[in-house]
């Protein structure tokens, strides 16, 4: 599984990164960036899906790869 950020959408809520620091880190303004090119370790798709249903702009698209 891959999540990315779609910039056109993220707003810098921040959610995404206080819920999975492991996923997602913020950049110099705040706005939400993923970390190791967006690859989800086996065992934190549950804590992907979590920031993605979480994110107000819903700007987390998760694809299987
Ligand atoms: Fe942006 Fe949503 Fe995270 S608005 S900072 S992707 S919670």
């Amino acid at each position: 599984m891959k999540v990315r950020i779609d910039p056109e959408r993220c707003q810098g809520h921040g959610r995404c990164y206080d819920l999975t620091p492991g996923l997602f880190t913020e950049d110099d303004e705040g706005y939400g960036q993923v970390v190791r090119d967006g690859v989800v370790p086996p065992g934190e798709e549950r804590a992907a899906r979590l920031a993605a249903s979480n994110c107000p702009e819903r700007a987390i698209d998760m694809s299987e790869e």
